[in-house]
């Protein structure tokens, strides 16, 4: 076996440890989206394939045999073509991908498709938390007018592209306790979050019902149709059958 993990989670870092601890030889791969990313247990490159082909390219390579892609949720053209490629080559490919969120009692949440749907319920002078990375921003243009903060890990290379809205910086993961005291601070109505699933993301939800606030969700993109693990017990697991 000669692994390629697709990383960019924290799922990847836990992986990556796993894997170094088995022994498996197995080289990790970053878009390279955060600037100083913590480093990972196995040997990483950093940047993007270019294209399908250039992926393909690097699978024959690097005699790659089993891709196992722990990216984000929301990272789903990575997901589809990297899918795509290993079935034309057959690579072995699989994908971690943990449960989405479901809401409690007490939630107060509107499930949106898109970010740009989220305008269609959140009020002119409402004050809005973004959680949703710096990636999307533009998606989110017709709620100018209102007060947004959108929080992101690197600090910011140019000002907020439109009036009202402002940077705050934050290196996950947060406590209840830490995303309650900054929305109370922050003055926050309203939080957009994507339904990236998972525990340590999701204290900005419990933060949310414990203050009332309101949340759009926005649903998942298309996943491809694959082989799927929810934890890294289980992806681990199949490496080590595979092994
Ligand atoms: N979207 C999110 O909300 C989110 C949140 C947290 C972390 N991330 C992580 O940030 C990275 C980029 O996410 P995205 O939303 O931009 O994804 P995306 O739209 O699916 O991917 C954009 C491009 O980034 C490159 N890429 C993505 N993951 C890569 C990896 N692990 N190794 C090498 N290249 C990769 C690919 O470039 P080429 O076409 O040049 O190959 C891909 O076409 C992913 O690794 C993802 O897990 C995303």
């Amino acid at each position: 076996m000669n692994l390629l993990l697709l990383a960019g989670t924290g799922e990847a870092r836990e992986l990556a440890r796993a894997l170094d601890r088995a022994g498996v030889p197995a080289v990790a791969s970053l878009a390279g989206a955060t600037r100083h990313p913590k480093p990972l247990a196995i040997p990483t490159r950093v940047g993007g394939f270019g294209d399908a082909q250039g992926f393909a390219d690097y699978l024959r390579a690097e005699k790659i045999s089993h891709v196992l892609d722990a990216t984000h949720p929301f990272a789903s053209r990575m997901s589809l073509r990297s899918a795509e490629v290993c079935a034309g080559m057959s690579v072995d490919y699989a994908q971690v991908l943990r449960p989405a969120w479901e809401p409690e009692a007490g939630d107060r949440w509107e499930m949106i498709a898109r970010e740009d749907d989220a305008a269609e319920y959140i009020a002119e002078d409402a004050t809005v938390f973004l959680a949703t990375g710096r990636q999307t921003l533009e998606g989110f243009r017709n709620l100018e007018g209102r007060r947004l903060i959108l929080r992101q890990i690197d600090p910011p290379t140019a000002p907020f592209p439109w009036e009202g809205g402002e940077f705050l910086i934050g290196r996950p993961p947060f406590s209840v306790e830490d995303e309650v005291s900054v929305f109370t601070r922050l003055g926050v109505d309203w939080l957009i979050v994507k339904n990236a699933g998972g525990v340590a993301s999701r204290s900005k939800l419990d933060a949310a019902r414990q203050l009332g606030l309101s949340v759009a969700m926005i649903a998942r993109p298309a996943q491809p149709d694959a082989r799927k693990f929810e934890t890294v017990e289980a992806a681990m697991d199949w490496v080590r059958r595979h092994g």
